[in-house]
């Protein structure tokens, strides 16, 4: 089967200098859920928003149905392809409604007024984002809803392939629990591509078909949850915390029967971890 995206060689160096990629060859298939862990600045978020054009290589290429983004053949359709939620809400949002907020990609789009509340009303109920608030200024939710109009407002546009940025930030587990069985709903049932940048783990573990962890800019690893996260020396050099990899060893005993802790649902990892940490 052909890659939905594949990256070769793909540089990205910032202009003040900064080369937060450097020579990052990955694949992505249809209908995969991908965990894309590392470091803080190890380059996940300019990864992302090179994968939908936001940002252009230095070098390398990103490819998309086999056609560069940077290919005039993909001007202007890259958004219903690859649409990516950023890690900070309030850098996506600035419409003042929810509606309009929601409502925006879609009219960019060019779809007749009828299509684009279908598509409103559809991504919002998805995303868990009530009717009560289509009227509301975006700036006045709460963070976990902003994130949600955030998501609404991608998925209105209904791309083949979604990044969500830190789905979790700002959220409680069980919140980021509900986004997350969201994402994996949309993946079974429209067969989407889900790229998931996240530092929880266990949300990793449960929920992703492949991890694909970057340390430097440059692929670290690259696998099944389970085989990377049973490379704890690897996985230190990308400076995942050990306590995480501790946790995880828990949960995953139950497929190690060698490790004698106690299994975890990834329910209750994500519990654990939320009480410990604070998410
Ligand atoms: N606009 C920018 N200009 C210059 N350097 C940048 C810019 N954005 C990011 N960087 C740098 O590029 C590198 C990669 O950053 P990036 O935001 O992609 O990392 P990340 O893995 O998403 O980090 P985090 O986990 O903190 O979100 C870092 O060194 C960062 O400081
Ligand atoms: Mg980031």
């Amino acid at each position: 089967m052909a890659p939905l995206i594949r990256t070769r060689n793909l540089h990205l160096t910032y202009p003040d200098g900064t080369k937060a990629l450097d020579g990052i060859d990955i694949e992505l298939f249809e209908g995969e859920i991908i965990g894309l862990i590392g470091q803080n600045g190890s380059g996940k978020s300019t990864l992302s928003k090179c994968l939908n054009a936001t940002l252009e290589p230095s070098k390398g290429t990103v490819e998309i149905d086999g056609t560069a983004t940077t290919d005039e053949q993909n001007s202007g359709d890259i958004v219903e392809k690859v649409g990516y939620v950023f890690q900070n809400p309030d850098h996506q949002l600035f419409n003042r409604t929810v509606w309009d907020e929601i409502a925006y990609g879609p009219r960019n789009l060019d779809m007749e007024e009828e299509k684009v509340e279908e598509r409103v009303r559809e991504a919002a109920e998805v995303a868990g984002v009530h009717e009560q608030r289509f009227e509301e200024h975006p700036n006045l939710l709460t963070k976990g809803l902003r994130q949600r109009v955030a998501i609404a407002s991608i998925l209105s546009m209904k791309p083949d392939t979604i990044i969500v940025d830190e789905p979790t930030t700002g959220q409680d587990a069980r919140q980021s629990l509900e986004i997350m069985n969201f994402l994996q709903q949309l993946q079974s049932e429209e067969d989407r591509t889900i790229i998931i940048v996240t530092h929880i783990i266990p949300i990793v573990q449960q929920y992703c078909d492949r991890v694909i962890c970057l340390r430097n800019g440059k692929k670290l690893l690259e696998d099944e949850p389970k085989v990377v996260f049973n490379q704890p020396e690897e996985l230190a050099k990308s400076a995942v915390q050990p306590s995480q990899i501790a946790r995880l060893s828990h949960s995953l005993s139950g497929e190690f029967p060698d490790v004698e802790t106690p299994y975890l649902t990834p329910d209750e990892a994500i519990e654990d971890f939320g009480s410990k940490y604070g998410r």
